[in-house]
């Protein structure tokens, strides 16, 4: 990089500019709207226009917020860098990070400071994909000698100050994903998450926009922390004028200790930017997850899991009979959740005993696995290799394994404790026993569960989540190595494990225990801020929800579902031959629209009225779009306002009908646009919209649009 001139990165709409201070230091000048061919004049001349005053009552020189926001230079916020050494040393605690190198390679770019005095060495990291998304990254390096504990490694990016609202999500168990909205005052607003895992009540995304951005309306910028263990996101508006979003690993003391010449490596710092709401927003994080899945890129199988179907109550026969009907509705994986392995019987024992029970499966799962291959479909089995009973043979034998931080055993969770995947041994057994299941039987897809915090816990005398999370990766990445068309999905107590992170390693998230489809309708919709569609498993349940006892219709569950990775949850074995056939139409119908759901482009129009919740997938080539329309409440009126659809070509002529299979409610529309099969441009679609029939609460619509020239 010509010292001068400052760097710019431009990608799908995106520019990001990145300068120099008065002393050197490097300084975003610009993260957002693309600024097209600008060239080297422009750049300066934008560093000068950007250059502050000096304030009143403060250090002598223009203060700027570096890349690593820095309390040595006149930052009042949340420092970027904290760590100590032990002992008499007189070195520095925190380095002042001054003299930089910016290295520029295509759309990356790394910046480096060396503090020989207190012996740090920090790089930066920060590129644009190709969608447009930026990736920021911090690493540590202990330069001098003894050791470096760390305490703190934020990585922030600066957003404009007129985004004064912002978004994020909390949640818990059957409630994963929750938006809360705010003004964004001066201070701290901090989402931690502290529980060895993602957590249910992640953000997924901390979100500041224009005052009501909404889905298709605002400029907004977002980021995210791609991480499994603790972690945080944080919004920052400081006295001095800085508007900061960002996030990291949250360091237990003690937890990471750099010996001479060791590196840390935060997380990375995913961050989007959007001219008009959060569907453009979330699209960069889609194309990101799409492009790290490569194994979800093909239709996603229609699935069945047996969970809600016979919970712990399995043989051979009871199951071979659900996948005979899971087979002839059109289901193609069929997936075997708990209770399969050595003394399993109900949720109290046994986690780490990955053999197969035979009393239960006393010729092992072989014919089980036949049974299902040999009707065309796969094979999927539920493991939750992080845990372990304390009723078990393997705690029996290894208590040294059962993860702690003293003496005692934490506090039983569901009665079970985590494994130490950091003692090389349990470590070893786990992998190999779940390499010999994946030997020994055709199993093309792995439910990999989690079901409890990480609470005290440490390894050899120091706190465990960390190591924990990146073991789990490890063990993630081994098996995928072995068996590379194994598909994982990340379940964790429903959705307490929905990350970046965690999904650079498997092929979709289970989005929540709850299969109710109005918590659904919510959590999904909020779920794909930040994951694709077709990663975001959604299952058709009971009609009566096991974790809410509200009924609702198959239309309504059916609908819900649709535009996800399909599956069923539901003992089908007593439902009558209607029945059968309306659950077969709506998964041919699925299978009509899954070419486009992991193609194509997820919108959610907006609708004046808060009742109404419309979610749509469009073609990548805007050929065709379909849209469920669902009401979550009343509506407010009797008529509710105009349908108006986004994602289409404005200058297309599209052809709108509705697409119902057949079943109760399904054949009455007869008052609307769909009857006379109107044609409108996608202009006239998407400004002016289109009238909704009256709906009753909890009603689902499915709607296609179809360019009447493709
Ligand atoms: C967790 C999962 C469920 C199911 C059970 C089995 O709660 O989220 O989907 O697999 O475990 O014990």
């Amino acid at each position: 990089m010509n010292e001068s001139v400052p760097t710019h990165l431009s990608r799908s709409g995106v520019s990001l500019v990145v300068g120099r201070d008065a002393s050197g230091v490097p300084v975003v000048l610009h993260w957002g709207a693309g600024l097209g061919d600008v060239d080297d004049a422009t750049l300066l001349a934008l560093e000068v226009a950007r250059r502050p005053g000096v304030s009143r009552s403060s250090y002598d020189l223009p203060r700027r917020t570096g890349l690593v926001p820095d309390g040595t230079r006149g930052f009042s916020g949340t420092p970027g860098l904290a760590g100590h050494r032990v002992g008499g040393d007189a070195r520095a605690a925190a380095p002042s990070l001054v003299d930089w190198t910016v290295e520029r390679d295509g759309d990356t770019l790394t910046c480096t400071s060396v503090d020989d005095e207190a012996g740090w060495q920090v790089d930066v990291e920060l590129a644009l994909d190709e969608g447009g998304l930026l990736h920021a990254r911090t690493s540590v390096t202990n330069t001098v000698a003894g050791d470096l504990h760390l305490s703190s490694v934020l990585t922030s990016l600066p957003v404009a100050a007129h985004a004064t609202e912002l978004l994020d999500l909390t949640g818990r168990w059957c409630k994963e994903r929750t938006p809360q909205r705010h003004p964004w005052v001066q201070g701290t607003h901090r989402r931690d998450a502290r529980h060895g895992r993602t957590g249910h009540d992640a953000t997924l995304l901390l979100v500041a926009g224009t005052p009501g951005f909404s889905f298709g309306a605002g400029e907004a910028w977002a980021v995210h922390t791609a991480w499994s263990g603790n972690h945080t996101h944080y919004a920052e508006r400081t006295p001095e004028g800085d508007c900061l979003l960002g996030g990291g690993e949250l360091l237990a003391p003690g937890e990471v200790v750099l010996a001479t010449g060791e590196t840390y490596r935060s997380p990375e710092l995913l961050g989007s930017w959007s001219p008009a709401g959060l569907d453009p927003l979330s699209h960069r994080f889609h194309a990101h997850l799409r492009a790290i899945t490569p194994r979800a890129r093909t239709e996603r199988p229609v699935i069945a899991n047996t969970w809600e179907a016979v919970y712990f109550d399995q043989s051979l026969e009871r199951l071979a009979e659900l996948a005979d009907v899971a087979a002839s509705v059109g289901v193609e994986r069929f997936v075997l959740d708990d209770g399969w392995f050595l003394g399993r019987r109900d949720d109290t024992t046994a986690l780490g005993d990955w053999t197969v029970d035979p009393d239960v499966w006393p010729q092992g799962l072989g014919p089980l696995v036949e049974h299902v291959t040999g009707r065309g479909m796969q094979f999927g089995l539920w493991v939750e290799p992080e845990m372990v009973s304390p009723d078990s043979e393997t705690a029996r034998r290894h208590p040294e394994r059962v993860l702690r931080g003293r003496a005692a055993v934490p506090p039983a969770w569901r009665r079970q404790q985590v494994l130490d995947l950091q003692d090389e041994a349990a470590y070893a057994d786990l992998r190999d026993a779940l390499l010999a299941l994946l030997d020994e039987l055709d199993i093309a897809y792995l439910k990999w569960d989690h079901n409890r915090d990480l609470t005290d816990v440490t390894h050899d005398g120091r706190p465990a989540v960390h190591g924990q999370t990146l073991a789990t990766y490890t063990l993630l990445d081994e098996l995928r190595a072995a068996h590379p068309s194994l598909e994982i999905e990340s379940c964790s107590s429903g959705g307490a494990r929905v990350d970046a992170g965690v999904l650079a390693r498997t092929d979709r998230v289970w989005a929540s225990d709850t299969n109710d489809p109005l918590e659904r309708q919510h959590l999904q919709r909020w779920t794909s801020l930040l994951v694709p569609p077709e990663l975001i498993g959604a299952h058709v349940g009971p009609p009566t929800s096991h974790t809410t006892e509200r009924t609702h219709t198959l239309r309504y569950r059916a609908a819900t579902a649709l535009l996800h990775h399909f599956g069923i949850e539901w003992d089908m074995t007593g439902l009558d031959e209607t029945a059968l056939g309306e659950l077969a139409s709506w998964i041919e119908l699925h299978k009509r629209v899954r070419p486009l759901i992991g193609t194509g482009t997820l919108v959610h129009p907006d609708h004046a009225d808060p009742a109404v919740l419309v979610t749509g997938v469009v073609a990548a080539d805007r050929t065709e779009g379909w849209y469920v329309v669902a009401t979550v409440a009343s509506t407010d009126t009797q008529h509710p306002a105009a349908l108006r659809l986004t994602g289409l070509d404005p200058d297309r002529l599209y052809r709108l009908t509705e697409e119902l299979p057949p079943g109760p409610g399904g054949a009455d529309l007869t008052d609307s646009w769909s009857a006379s099969g109107s044609t409108l441009t996608g202009r006239l679609l998407a400004v002016a919209g289109v009238a909704l029939p009256v709906l009753h609460p909890e009603e689902a619509r499915v709607l296609r649009v179809r360019a009447v020239d493709a």
